[in-house]
Formats: C-alpha cells, sequence, structure tokens
C-alpha cells in the first residue's frame, strides 16, 4: 500500500498531519511505502524555482515517520537529478524509491540514470502512457510475434530496463495479464523501442526529460 504527501505540502506539522489523514482515510496503522509526490507545488512547475530548503524539511519529516514505523518504506516521485542530489545532502536515509513518468517513447534518461547509480529504484508511472501505445505499428509487430499484447509488450520492456512499472487497470482482465510478462524482448526489439518517439497525450512538466 503506497501513497504520497501532496505537492503543496512541505512543512513538517503539515506533513504529519496530513499523513496521520492518509492512515486514517486508508484505515490503517502503516503504509508499506509513503512518497513525496513532487519536488514543487503543482501550480508553480518551474526549473528556475526550485524548493530546495522545502524539499530538505519534507524529507527530514519522511524519516521521522518512517522511523516510527508508520512507514515502512519512505521515497519520491517526479525528483530529477537537481532534486535528488539537494536531498541525498542531509539525507540519513536514502529514498527506496524515485518514481518518475516512464514509458516506451519518454524515458527520461538523464533522471533514470542518475537515480539508478544512487542504487534507488525507478517506479514507471503511466507506463502504458495512459492508454496512449494502442496504435503504435512497430510495438504491435514486437507483441504479434510474442503472441503477447501491446500492454505486456510494454511492461516487459521495462522490467528489462530494471525498472518497475506500476501499471493502473479497472478491468480484471487487464490486471491480470499486466502480470503475465513470463517472455523475453531480444536485443533488437529492445533497440527498436528505444527509438520510438513519444505518442503519449501527456503535457510533460518542464523539469523533467
Ligand atoms: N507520481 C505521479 O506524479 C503520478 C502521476 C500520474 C500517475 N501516477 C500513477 O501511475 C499509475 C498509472 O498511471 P496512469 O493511470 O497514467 O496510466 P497507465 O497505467 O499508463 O494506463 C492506464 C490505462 O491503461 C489501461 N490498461 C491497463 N492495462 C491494460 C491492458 N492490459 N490492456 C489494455 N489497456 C490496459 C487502463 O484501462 P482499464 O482501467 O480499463 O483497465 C487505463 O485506461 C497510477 O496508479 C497513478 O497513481 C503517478
Amino acid at each position: 500500500m503506497t501513497t504520497k504527501l501532496p505537492a503543496e505540502i512541505k512543512n513538517h506539522d503539515d506533513i504529519l498531519k496530513n499523513f496521520q489523514e492518509s492512515l486514517d482515510n486508508l484505515q490503517t496503522d502503516y503504509v508499506d511505502l509513503y512518497l513525496i509526490h513532487a519536488p514543487w507545488p503543482w501550480n508553480d512547475i518551474n526549473l528556475y524555482h526550485r524548493y530546495d530548503g522545502a524539499n530538505k524539511e519534507a524529507w527530514k519529516t519522511l524519516e521521522e515517520i518512517y522511523k516510527s514505523g508508520r512507514a515502512k518504506a519512505i521515497g519520491v516521485s517526479n525528483f530529477d537529478v537537481h532534486d535528488l542530489k539537494n536531498i541525498l545532502q542531509i539525507a540519513e536515509i536514502k529514498p527506496v524509491v524515485n518514481q518518475l513518468e516512464y514509458y516506451i517513447g519518454w524515458t527520461q534518461p538523464k533522471n533514470v540514470s542518475f537515480t539508478q547509480a544512487q542504487d534507488i529504484l525507478v517506479e514507471a508511472y503511466s507506463p502504458l502512457a495512459t492508454g496512449g501505445l494502442a496504435e503504435q505499428k512497430d510495438i504491435q509487430t514486437i507483441a504479434t510475434k510474442h503472441e503477447v499484447s501491446v500492454p505486456q509488450v510494454a511492461l516487459r520492456y521495462i522490467l528489462q530496463k530494471n525498472i518497475l512499472p506500476l501499471p493502473r487497470a479497472t478491468k480484471i482482465e487487464h490486471a491480470r495479464s499486466n502480470s503475465e510478462l513470463d517472455f523475453e524482448l531480444t536485443d533488437q526489439e529492445m533497440d527498436i523501442l528505444d527509438k520510438l518517439p513519444d505518442t503519449g497525450q501527456a503535457r510533460h512538466n518542464p523539469t523533467m526529460g
């Protein structure tokens, strides 16, 4: 069970209050993973306006929550290289996860390689481009060859990058097939997928990429 701290809340007391509200809403006394949703409030996503001090305070508060046993692991989301370096300067406990938008065509190479070099797991959100991969002919060709679906190729691609996909599915048959990934894409297929353009509908945050 994962929950996230809203991006606009960065100060110690408000974080503790918000975290307790999350536990109450979920009717639990702990979560498996607690993440800072983003380094910037959603109404101020700006490469030139950083929230370094605020993110340091937020991270120290997540460490306090972790030490209390109410979050079994703590991490971040949408943190670029600058934001990660910022909290690593003061972290006593390293984030276990950086949850990033990641799918075939949108792979944030700088942020992913820095995160992985710190031994932090990259978790891919929107791994199916929120449904935006369906029409890609090259993915379809590879899927047909392996007798799987386009979403299965998309998720398998992510696993072969040592990244954990976080697909959302409301249909049970989707959830089931998303866990059936016991096939191997060849190096040549991975190369083809690496070169595909971004066909997702999302407008990316200007600080990411
Ligand atoms: N950290 C962040 O800032 C952030 C931002 C955005 C999202 N997220 C998280 O990332 C997760 C997923 O992101 P997402 O919702 O953008 O998109 P996604 O997982 O890329 O796509 C979800 C869509 O794909 C469909 N789908 C799933 N499995 C399928 C399958 N096997 N075959 C065909 N269609 C399939 C779903 O349909 P059905 O529902 O009909 O099954 C749904 O319409 C969410 O849990 C969300 O909380 C995090």
